[in-house]
């Protein structure tokens, strides 16, 4: 096993073509875009392991003309994408994770002339976003979404900052796609910035991107670095981008389709119900900008990649639990915690909503402490619930442990703190209808009080010589060895 970073693509298409060559790729063919791929996603995308599928002569489009699905939900192409080694455990993983997005050095893309993405530029009249095999992916969608594993590129108008996000992007007809940014990520604040002055929004969004750029515009990089940066910095070597010959923005000269055109103040259409990351419909329908699309940069023979939101946990509460828990625990290190040991961001929360955090007590309020940072620190904050402090002897990733500590080692009253009126937004399900944009935190420590550790009941599990020692001997009565 080596530790240093080893990227075995360039871009989608070697990476494809590594996922089948460990064998979690399988292709279908005359999947429906109405319904068969939506279906798909649903079905691969709650059994963990299952393979990525590439979905080909897709009824009503040119052959050749592919939807992926399912790219991220097995350990080991969660691995391959990040350039850890695909033999390690999660725990092996995640820490070599954590040290290479703490090492690395952010690196600005390169621009060049060519890329693959501008194999066929449509301008004017040609202008179709229709002709894609955009999938409806929930039964009560309000409509087809291109946008899922994409990310919406906008700059800054006041530092120049770039910045990429996976915000949604539904299909309105040939030239118009709504886009919805929650409140206080960092599209919408440029948005926003440009709409207050009245002027247009420049934006590009990029489909089928480098899976590593893709992880890296849908998880909470740090603050004022562009993702193009991060990614570049993480590889070793820089991203290379083309200019939107609209807007001037950088666009990934590898992507299989962008988007380039501009939002107007005064222009919105109705977007949504789309099945979201909580398992909800939550936001409903209403009014969001809408880009008017000037120009459409594809490969031949395009591939959409899809990641939509299904009930958690499922494909994408998967691979953002792995992103998120890395930079929540590097965020809570920051803030100057000691001796954190595990952060998870749990699948059945959507990755936000429950996270569980171990330490090795130190000193009076050492839990309390990191519990705080861990519900309000950039990568934990936006639309969380619960957040768990336990013990190090607590495997975090085991909800079942973490359920017992708190259980057991918690007393309501003492232990619980609530924050009031916190970061979330429309998605929030348990939030009225009307009402959303705050939200409450419960932050429940459910470490051994500290004054009384000493006093605490010993665990009447075995030590871990006894344990195995009853294994040796005894474990055939379960596992028929
Ligand atoms: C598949 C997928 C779809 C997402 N869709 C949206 C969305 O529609 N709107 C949104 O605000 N965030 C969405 N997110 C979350 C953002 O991409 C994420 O918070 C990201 O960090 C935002 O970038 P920013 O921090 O630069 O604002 C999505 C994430 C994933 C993985």
């Amino acid at each position: 096993m080596t530790d240093k970073p080893n990227f075995r693509y360039n871009d989608l298409r070697d990476w494809i073509e590594q996922v089948d060559q460990m064998g979690e790729l399988k292709r279908v063919k005359n999947a429906t875009w109405q319904e068969d791929i939506g279906m798909i996603t649903e079905i691969v995308g709650h059994t963990r392991g299952s393979p990525a599928v590439l979905a080909d002569e897709i009824p009503g489009h040119p052959a050749g003309q592919r939807v992926l699905v399912n790219s991220f939900y097995s350990q080991r192409r969660i691995a391959l994408t990040l350039g850890l080694p695909t033999d390690a455990d999660v725990w092996t993983a995640l820490k070599l994770w954590r040290e290479r997005i703490r090492d690395a050095k952010p690196m600005e893309p390169v621009p060049v002339e060519e890329g693959a993405v501008l194999e066929n530029v449509l301008m004017g009249d040609d202008v179709d976003v229709t002709k894609f095999p955009t999938p409806v992916w929930h039964e009560q969608d309000g409509g087809r979404y291109l946008g899922t594993a994409s990310a919406d590129i906008t700059r800054d108008p006041e530092s120049g900052w770039v910045n990429l996000g996976t915000y949604r992007v539904m299909v309105h007809d040939k030239n118009r796609v709504g886009f919805y940014i929650s409140p206080g990520k960092h599209g919408r604040i440029h948005r926003e910035k440009y709409f207050a002055k009245g002027e247009p929004c420049p934006l590009a969004i990029a489909i089928g991107l480098n899976p590593l750029l893709f992880l890296s515009a849908c998880t909470e990089v740090p603050q004022n670095v562009s993702e193009y940066a991060w990614a570049g910095g993480i590889r070793g070597e820089p991203m290379r981008v083309v200019e939107g010959r609209v807007t001037g923005l950088p666009i990934p000269a590898d992507a299989e389709i962008v988007l380039e055109g501009y939002a107007y103040p005064n222009e919105k259409l109705i977007e949504g119900p789309f099945g979201e990351w909580t398992g909800y419909y939550a936001s409903a329908s209403r009014e969001e900008p809408v880009m008017q699309v000037k120009a459409i940069y594809h490969r031949n023979n395009p591939i959409i990649v899809g990641s939509p939101p299904n009930r958690p946990p499922d494909e994408q509460s998967y691979y953002r639990a792995f992103m998120r828990s890395a930079l929540v625990w590097e965020d809570i290190e920051k803030a100057g915690v000691p001796d954190v040991t595990g952060v998870w961001c749990h699948e059945a929360g959507g990755s936000r909503l429950f996270v569980a955090v171990s330490i090795k007590q130190r000193y009076f309020g050492h839990s309390r402490q990191a519990m705080h940072v861990a519900a309000m620190c950039h990568a934990g904050a936006y639309l969380g619930r619960y957040v768990v402090v336990v013990d190090d002897d607590i495997d975090v990733t085991d909800l079942e442990q973490v359920v017992w500590a708190m259980c057991t080692r918690s007393d309501p009253e003492r232990s619980i703190d609530f924050i009031k009126r916190a970061w979330s937004g429309p998605l929030d399900s348990a939030i009225k209808p009307g009402e959303k944009g705050y939200n409450s935190r419960a932050l429940i420590d459910a470490t051994r009080p500290w004054e009384w550790r000493e006093q605490f009941p010993a665990v009447s599990a075995p030590s871990p010589e006894v344990a195995k020692k009853a294994r040796d001997k005894w474990g055939w009565l379960t596992n028929g060895t």
